[in-house]
């Protein structure tokens, strides 16, 4: 499992597997009735129908829907031939399938795939601003990852009805090269917004020994942009990989966004995410990070996009990618699912929190309380592997493992040790920050082989699973110290019935 883990990682990062040589199609590909059936696919969480997911892309709420899009193949579950899915929904839980929102364009400037961005709003109109990729010579080429062979320009289409199903693209780009003089790493998931009548992007890249940065650039019109300087600049941290993105040389999918008073900047590199707080000169328009952390503990968990809610709380979506060998998820007909909605703020510390939308609640069956002992552990089979699990850790101060069982085989197992502030998931341990804690809830979703943590209200860990089976694993939770624990659970309800395969 190690090393299948590892040979995962080296292609973690989407981009990063254009170094790997890909099959286009999937091998004998399975129907999708077996799809609907297959007891490793999530149930409640967003995924497409078949195939390849990875990013999620433009979120807006339009005309009384929530719209997301999402980096999708639509011809096998490999990584590849990039389009944008997308679906809709009234409160961020339950789905429904569109038409894809864009696909590559023969001979145009996203010929070789429409990679991540953003939605606005500009004239009335939702306009997405998003990355294209054509093929280009190794001196035009802007991805460097030892392949060099694809061009990274940015590009605009403006929504052509309101259900958001037709999109018309401008034929040029944008922004149609890096800033002169500068060889990037890459150049790509503009991150735009809005300062009275003036647009701007940020877009992720970096250089090779300087590090990773996001690429100021202004606008009045959205089609005409003039670069300005670097919002931030990374650190050179000294590691070199082939790949920039392994290096923390290369940004992928910047967020830049105002919450609670404090800017903040998500960026994906090195396999991780990582979320900073600051200050933004609005005169200077320079970005100054003062506080930083990883907002997800696990490598599942990769380049997250937000938007905002029309009751305004800021909501985040990551893209929960497969860590089993490719050979598997290829031969399964999908892969990759979307996380949870998460709800973003700071606190007065300018630190990040971070707690499921509270429309998850909505999946909830009836609810169950049970007490754990030293004495007596929790032991639940469960016939359907889709559950919430929510533990206080304010009180008994305690330590416990949760554990999920397949036929007494450990497949997950979470150790918390509160007095020592720290949860162990085999080689990853999550901080627990210190108390007081706003909210002292540990919150665990388990959907197949998902299962997303919230600690405190503060940090996640988004993990995959895949020897679990329902009737046949068992949810266990062990007191290990500490007087006892008071644990709530629920089953949670599928978002359809045929796990969102049409
Ligand atoms: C992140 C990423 C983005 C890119 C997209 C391509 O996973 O590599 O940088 O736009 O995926 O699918």
């Amino acid at each position: 499992m190690k090393k299948d883990r590892r040979d995962f990682l080296k292609y973690g990062s989407a981009a990063g597997m254009m170094l790997a040589t890909r099959p286009r199609v999937s091998f004998g590909a399975p129907a999708a009735a077996e799809i609907a059936h297959d007891p490793q696919r999530p149930e409640f969480h967003l995924m497409p129908p078949h195939n390849w997911m990875n990013d999620p892309n433009g979120p807006i709420w339009w005309k009384g829907q929530y719209h997301l899009f999402y980096q999708l193949n639509p011809h096998a579950a490999v990584w590849g031939d990039m389009h944008w899915g997308h679906a809709i929904s009234s409160d961020m839980i339950h789905w429904h399938h569109q038409q894809v929102a864009l696909a590559p364009t023969h001979g145009g400037p996203d010929s070789e795939g429409c990679f991540s961005g953003s939605a606005v709003v500009f004239d009335g109109k939702p306009a997405f601003i998003y990355t294209g990729v054509q093929n280009a010579s190794p001196d035009q080429a802007t991805i460097r990852d030892g392949s060099d062979k694809l061009r990274e320009t940015q590009l605009l289409a403006i929504a052509e009805d309101d259900k958001l199903l037709k999109w018309k693209k401008e034929p040029k780009p944008i922004i149609p090269s890096p800033p002169p003089g500068m060889m990037v790493t890459g150049f790509r998931d503009p991150t735009p917004w809005r300062e009275g009548d003036t647009w701007y992007v940020g877009i992720g890249s970096g250089e090779r020994e300087v590090g990773g940065c996001v690429l100021l650039y202004r606008s009045k019109d959205l089609r005409h942009w003039e670069f300005m300087h670097k919002l931030t600049q990374g650190k050179p941290n000294g590691k070199t990989a082939v790949n920039p993105c392994d290096s923390g040389e290369m940004w992928e999918c910047p967020d830049f966004f105002a919450v609670d008073g404090h800017h903040v900047l998500l960026y994906s590199t090195e396999n991780k995410v990582f979320w900073t707080t600051g200050e933004y000169d609005t005169k200077k328009h320079v970005y100054f990070p003062l506080k930083t952390g990883v907002l997800d503990h696990d490598a599942a968990y990769y380049a997250p996009k937000s938007f905002v809610a029309p009751d305004g709380r800021r909501i985040l979506w990551g893209w929960l990618r497969e860590m089993r060998p490719d050979a598997q998820f290829s031969a399964a007909g999908w892969s990759g699912a979307m996380s949870l909605p998460r709800v973003l703020r700071v606190n007065r510390d300018g630190y990040l929190e971070m707690t499921p939308a509270a429309e998850c609640e909505k999946l909830r069956g009836e609810a169950k309380a049970a007490t754990v002992t030293s004495t007596e552990p929790l032991r639940l089979k469960l016939d359907t592997l889709r559950r919430e699990v929510q533990i206080p850790l304010g009180s008994a101060a305690p330590k416990f493992a949760v554990r999920l069982l397949t036929d007494e085989a450990k497949a997950w197992e979470l150790v918390v040790d509160v007095p020592e502030r720290s949860a162990t998931c085999g080689e990853i341990t999550v901080p627990l920050p210190q108390p007081p804690w706003t909210n002292d809830a540990l919150r665990i979703f388990l959907d197949a082989s998902v299962i997303e943590t919230f600690f405190v209200g503060r940090e996640a860990l988004s993990n995959r699973t895949y020897n679990v089976a329902p009737g046949k694993t068992e949810l266990q939770i062990a007191l290990q110290a500490g007087e006892g624990l008071e644990v709530k659970h629920w089953p949670l309800q599928a978002i359809s019935p045929d796990r969102l395969t049409t």
